[in-house]
């Protein structure tokens, strides 16, 4: 069997992040080529996050709270409903490039524990997988054991989570940056790009790194992602916004900017 890559979109690739409910067309358009063309040599999973879409409603009703007025509960309507707008618009691009995906709906497999993936139900994933079909997962919001009964589940973990329990070979976090640099790449231009980064080094970033949206920014995504380099997945995070740049960052070609976590 080919080996496994999983790709968390993230929102600020493939949305433009400041305009509500406005989706990166070029972005969504320029990856799904480049799933299509690499598809011979891998079998994929794409997870993509909220940016636009998601995060705003998520963050007018206060999901990630969890459950404290009854009045949230159409909120995780809007939510799904503008999420499920961004899944449909991924999966039509896929399809125009001939890659067939499924989109899979994380709050009906998988269940948390205080914001935790606990159970996650992926046989109807590894079946897909088999087929060679790519399954498309959004973030999503999520029912919890604990006393916060729903949850907003990262489209970060869920990829972690998968790159574990699938074995994956690499996990790929794309955002609209080359990486994690030494600061904050779109306000400062004197910070660097952190070509290899360890725990210690994310450590010391966490206090100039600050955290944007409703599961965490950048920081969520590096310890997300360490979790699943510990146990051996390749993690890297690059630029999906540059035209080609998926292909380098799966090929590790010379010259491509982005960043390793080294567990
Ligand atoms: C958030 O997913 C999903 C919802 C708000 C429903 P992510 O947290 O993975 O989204 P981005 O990539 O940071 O936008």
């Amino acid at each position: 069997m080919r080996p496994l890559v999983i790709v968390k979109l993230g929102g600020s690739a493939i949305t433009i992040k400041d305009k509500p409910f406005t989706p990166n067309i070029q972005t969504i358009e320029e990856v799904s080529r480049q799933v299509s063309e690499l598809r011979g040599e891998y079998l994929f999973i794409l997870v993509h996050g909220g940016g636009s879409y998601g995060h705003v409603v998520a963050s007018e009703y206060r999901i990630a709270e969890g459950f404290f007025h009854p009045d949230q509960l159409i909120g995780l309507t809007k939510v799904k409903l503008r999420m499920n707008e961004l899944t449909h618009l991924i999966l039509a691009s896929l399809a125009s490039y001939n890659v067939p995906a499924v989109p899979v709906t994380p709050v009906s497999c998988l269940t948390c524990s205080s914001g935790k993936v606990e159970k996650f139900f992926t046989e109807p994933l590894r079946m897909m997988l088999n087929l060679g079909i790519v399954p498309l997962l959004p973030g999503d919001v999520a029912m919890d054991y604990s006393e916060k009964r729903f949850t907003i589940v990262s489209g970060d973990q869920i990829a972690a989570r998968l790159a574990v329990e699938l074995n994956a070979i690499k996990l790929i976090y794309g955002t609209d940056v080359d990486g994690v640099f030494t600061g904050d790449p779109k306000h400062d231009p004197g910070v660097s790009l952190i070509p290899r980064l360890t725990r210690s080094m994310a450590k010391n970033l966490r206090a100039s790194i600050t955290a944007g949206d409703v599961t965490g920014g950048i920081f969520k995504k590096v310890e997300e992602g360490f979790s699943a380099a510990e146990k051996g997945v390749r993690v890297i995070i690059g630029n999906l916004v540059k035209p080609g740049a998926l292909i380098s960052i799966v090929r590790e070609e010379a010259g491509a900017m982005y960043t390793t976590l080294e567990p």
